[in-house]
């Protein structure tokens, strides 16, 4: 389909149909007798209004002649969408409103039915586990490889997914985790590879990976190994609204049963900023992603060079690949909060009081994120406080306790079964040996200590005991 928008008058083939839609329909002027309530922002409160400007306010449209619609799209969106796939090598692709969270969900929903053997690291995102409640797939846990200090996953060896295919031969789906949170990258080809050879379907929680592949000196998309859903955070990485995510297939068979599942889950509302932040997004990075992204590795490289040549180094490739791990996305700085003599959180408001805000603040390091937003002067600004910081505090920081999500959970039940049971709400001092009904996970980074019908071990309600103190409560299945 071509889509007309006019430039300055001058009629020109789209780039980014979504959003030279909203802006020709912006320049008719309309009055507006429909939703949002807010009226083109009249009816908004002037300081908000002044702070996101006006013209802001009049693009937060709806679904208006000539705007198409996002659960049914035949026009500007559906265009939108098939750039993004042809710009991200994708049979289909789908915008989201509602984060990487809900298509990962969609994608278990749409592939997925009750009993359905889904294999996974325990390290997965929370998302995983709610699209396991919702659709009543049964988890299986794949065994993962970890870094010990400072208490990473690296991820899955293809040895231990070959074991598991051969324990599991019903299992539908494999997750993947390609990148982690701190920027470990596993070795998908392979375990895409052994996963489809056996009939399942793999689906890719690339949600800190958007902008893989734009460059070589980064990691290859998910997509681009063969991987049959690729869910991306388009807003954690490159230049879309918070919220705003896509999801990817490589091939259109079960285009219509995502799709399905999406609307099962999303708004019948969803924000066109939101959606043309992904337009837009996806424009950018079409037109300099390579030159953007470039430069996004080389500040980050020198960063590296700059603090390891301070004697504190961040997590680096040789540190992680191995078995399970292929490779780090090197715009990642985990930096290990030891030499500091501090504890990652510790760091992190030390950091902050010098005007540096970090990602992460883990018990034993910080993580910080490299785009094309930043510059070397910025980062030289990061290094001075860093810098600043680095005071010997004759205390020596040690991680002590290893994570629990290395230890495989003790399940009585299907997640899905769990949370449908009636529940009550008990103090952890009197919880061992209960069933539990709720997830734990806390964010960031939104990993699962507890997942409902697990077994609480007397090692799970200590680690609970840390995070909700000795007078907390957990949420058990009446069984
Ligand atoms: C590994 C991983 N997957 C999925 C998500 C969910 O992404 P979103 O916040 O876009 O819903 C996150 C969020 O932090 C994540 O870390």
């Amino acid at each position: 389909m071509l889509i007309v928008c006019y430039n300055n008058g001058v009629k020109t083939k789209a780039q980014a149909p979504l959003w030279e839609a909203l802006l020709n329909y912006r320049h008719q002027k309309y009055n507006s007798w429909h939703t949002p309530g807010h009226k083109d922002g009249a009816y908004a409160w002037l300081p908000w209004r002044q702070a996101l400007g006006a013209e802001t306010l009049a693009l937060d449209l709806t679904e208006l002649p000539g705007l198409d619609n996002l659960a049914c799209p035949t026009g500007v969106i559906k265009a939108a969408q098939e750039k993004a796939a042809a710009f991200y090598g994708a049979a289909r692709s789908f915008f989201l409103t509602n984060g990487a969270s809900i298509g990962l969900i969609a994608v278990i929903l749409a592939t997925c039915r009750s009993g359905d053997e889904v294999l996974l690291p325990r390290y997965a995102h929370r998302a995983v586990f709610n699209g396991l409640i919702l659709s009543g797939a049964r988890p299986v846990y794949l065994e993962t490889e970890w870094l010990d200090e400072p208490g990473l996953p690296l991820g899955v060896t293809p040895a231990a997914l070959a074991k598991a295919l051969a324990e599991h031969p019903g299992a539908r789906l494999l997750l993947l985790v390609h990148p982690t949170y701190e920027g470990v990258v596993p070795h998908s080809r392979e375990l895409i590879r052994l996963a489809q050879a056996r009939g399942l379907a793999v689906l890719a929680d690339a949600a800190h990976g958007a902008h893989f592949g734009l460059t070589d000196t980064l990691p290859p998309s998910p997509l681009e190994l063969g991987a049959d859903y690729v869910v991306q955070s388009t807003h954690k990485t490159m230049g879309a609204l918070t919220q705003a995510a896509m999801l990817h297939l490589r091939e259109d068979r079960t285009g219509e049963a995502v799709a399905e599942a999406l609307n099962l889950l999303q708004t019948t509302s969803p924000s066109y900023l939101l959606m043309a932040s992904l337009d837009t997004a996806r424009l950018i990075a079409e037109v300099q992603g390579r030159q953007d992204w470039g430069r996004a590795v080389a500040v980050a490289v020198s960063l590296r060079r700059q603090l390891a040549a301070a004697g504190i180094p961040c997590l680096a490739a040789d540190q992680v690949v191995g078995p399970a791990a292929a490779g780090l996305d090197v715009t990642r700085l985990l930096l290990p909060s030891a030499p500091f003599g501090i504890s990652g959180i510790e760091l992190a408001a030390v950091l902050r009081q010098a005007g540096q805000e970090v990602e992460l603040a883990a018990p034993g390091y910080i993580l910080l994120l490299v785009t094309p937003g930043d510059d070397r002067a910025k980062s030289q600004a990061l290094l001075e406080a860093l810098l600043t910081v680095r005071r010997p505090t004759g205390r020596e920081y040690r991680l002590c306790s290893k994570p629990l999500l290395q230890r495989q959970p003790r399940v009585a039940l299907t997640p899905r079964e769990a949370w449908l049971l009636p529940r009550r709400e008990l103090s952890l001092a009197r919880a061992e040996g209960n069933i539990a009904a709720e997830l734990v996970a806390p964010c960031p980074p939104g990993l699962a200590l507890v997942v409902p019908g697990e077994v609480l071990t007397a090692e799970v309600i200590t680690e609970l005991v840390e995070l909700r103190g000795p007078t907390g409560k957990v949420l058990v299945a009446e069984v």
